[in-house]
């Protein structure tokens, strides 16, 4: 028995719009969480009148308390997706988005994963951070584009 023969058709099929609601809003806090990132660099590697100003935007807290929130919602919006679709299809597909979601997911998850080295100072794990974080955002961009065309199916299949 598919999972879908247990929910009410139109439950099942208005999940599918949680999860791309949510992505969309997680693209707007992972940039300003970027933002953060790259201004923390900034205040860290000031010279000493420079670093007096910046110190005061606290943008490592930040960027490490929004990033706590950028990681939770990145798991959960993954996962979600994976159970919306097993929900109204009972398999899943396995797609670029499929993989690209995943491969993102586990890239924040080592980015993530190096933040007791950076906070010991450790370079290569700060630039290995940044690289996996940067090169995640980057996939963020095909995976709304990718997204945007599953919805286009899912609209276009909608029950009538
Ligand atoms: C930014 C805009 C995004 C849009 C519009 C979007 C849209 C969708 C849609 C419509 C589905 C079909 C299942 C469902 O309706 O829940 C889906 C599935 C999925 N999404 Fe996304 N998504 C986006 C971003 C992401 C991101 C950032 C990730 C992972 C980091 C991700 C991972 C997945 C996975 C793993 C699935 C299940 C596999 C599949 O159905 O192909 N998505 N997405
Ligand atoms: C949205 C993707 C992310 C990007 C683009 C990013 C980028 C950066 C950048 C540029 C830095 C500064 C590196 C340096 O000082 O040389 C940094 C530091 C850091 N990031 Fe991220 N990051 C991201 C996500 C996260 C997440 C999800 C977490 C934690 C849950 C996190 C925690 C940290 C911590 C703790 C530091 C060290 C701050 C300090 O200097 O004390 N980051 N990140």
């Amino acid at each position: 028995m598919a999972p879908s023969d247990v929910l009410p058709e139109a439950l099942a099929y208005n999940l599918n719009f949680l999860h791309p609601l949510l992505m969309l809003g997680l693209l707007g806090l992972s940039s300003y969480g970027m933002l953060l990132g790259i201004k923390a660099k900034k205040t860290r590697t000031a010279d000493v009148e420079t670093r007096k100003q910046l110190i005061k935007g606290k943008f490592a807290k930040r960027h490490f308390q929004i990033g706590s929130l950028i990681l939770a919602i990145t798991v959960l919006g993954t996962f979600g997706g994976m159970a919306v679709t097993y929900i109204n299809n009972g398999k899943l597909f396995v797609s670029p988005h499929l993989l690209v979601g995943i491969a993102m997911t586990c890239m924040i998850a080592l980015a993530v994963s190096l933040i007791p080295l950076m906070q010991h100072g450790n370079l290569i794990a700060r630039k290995v951070h940044v690289g996996l974080n940067m090169g995640m955002m980057t996939l963020f961009l095909w995976q709304a584009f990718t997204g945007l065309q599953i919805l286009n199916k899912i609209w276009d299949n909608r029950p009538a």
